[in-house]
Formats: structure tokens, sequence, C-alpha cells
């Protein structure tokens, strides 16, 4: 199921590759947290999950160090003591469009 709404997303995503590349940035991160992120984070990033806290607002810094390092930046204030979460470091082509879609609307 989650596969095929990726598909069917990333399949919209062509065409507004051409016409916006920032509303691309956008839906390509949005693919990417609906399919990688929802299972611990609420679907709308602005609202805390079942597992992880609200991620709306992170910055690029933030969002490199945990999601691929699963670390914080230097003198970064975590919102959780846990670590919980696990390194993605095969999204390391993505944190640009992840931070797109954390930090519009
Ligand atoms: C296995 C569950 C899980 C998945 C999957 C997950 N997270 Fe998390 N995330 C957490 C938890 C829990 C925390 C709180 C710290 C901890 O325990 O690791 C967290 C913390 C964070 C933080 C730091 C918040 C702060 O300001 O302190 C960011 C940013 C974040 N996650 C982004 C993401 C993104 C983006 C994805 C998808 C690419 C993702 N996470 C996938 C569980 C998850």
């Amino acid at each position: 199921m989650v596969v095929a709404v990726a598909t069917l997303l990333s399949a919209c995503k062509k065409e507004s590759e051409v016409s916006n590349p920032q509303q691309a940035l956008y839906d390509d991160g949005k693919v990417i947290y609906m399919s990688r992120c929802i299972a611990c984070h609420n679907p709308d990033p602005h609202q805390v999950g079942s597992v992880g806290p609200d991620v709306y607002g992170s910055s690029r810094e933030l969002i490199e160090a945990r999601v691929l390092r699963a670390e914080y930046p230097t003198g970064y204030k975590p919102k959780r003591e846990t670590h919980l979460m696990v390194a993605l470091p095969d999204l390391k082509d993505k944190v640009e469009a992840l931070y797109s879609f954390l930090n519009s609307k």
C-alpha cells in the first residue's frame, strides 16, 4: 500500500518538476516523509507522532545529523532524551527535499 502511494505520488512529480523546482523538492520530501518517517512521526509534522516528536521547522543541520547519523548538531537541545530513532544514511541525497517538506506550509 505504501509502495503504491509512493509510486503514485512520484508519478505526479514529473510534471511539477518541469514547471516548479521548489514544488518538486517539496513533493519529493513529502513522499520520503510519508514512506520513511510516519511509522514513528505524525503524518502532520506539526503534531507529535506515535513514537517520535513533532519535527516541523527542523533545520538542515538537524535533519542531516539526525536522519543520516542519529546525532544532533553541536549545541542543539533535543526534544527527547531517548535514542530510539535509527539512522537512515541511504537518505543522504534527500536532506534538502526533507528540509523543504518540513519547512513549508
Ligand atoms: C523508528 C521510529 C522513527 C523513524 C522511522 C524516524 N524517527 Fe525521527 N525520531 C524518532 C524518535 C523516537 C525521536 C526522538 C529521539 C530518539 O529517541 O531517537 C526522533 C527524533 C527526530 C528528530 C529530532 C527532533 C528534535 O528536534 O529533537 C528529527 C528531526 C527526526 N526525528 C526526523 C525524522 C525523519 C525526517 C525521519 C524519516 C526520514 C524520521 N525521523 C524517522 C523516531 C523515528
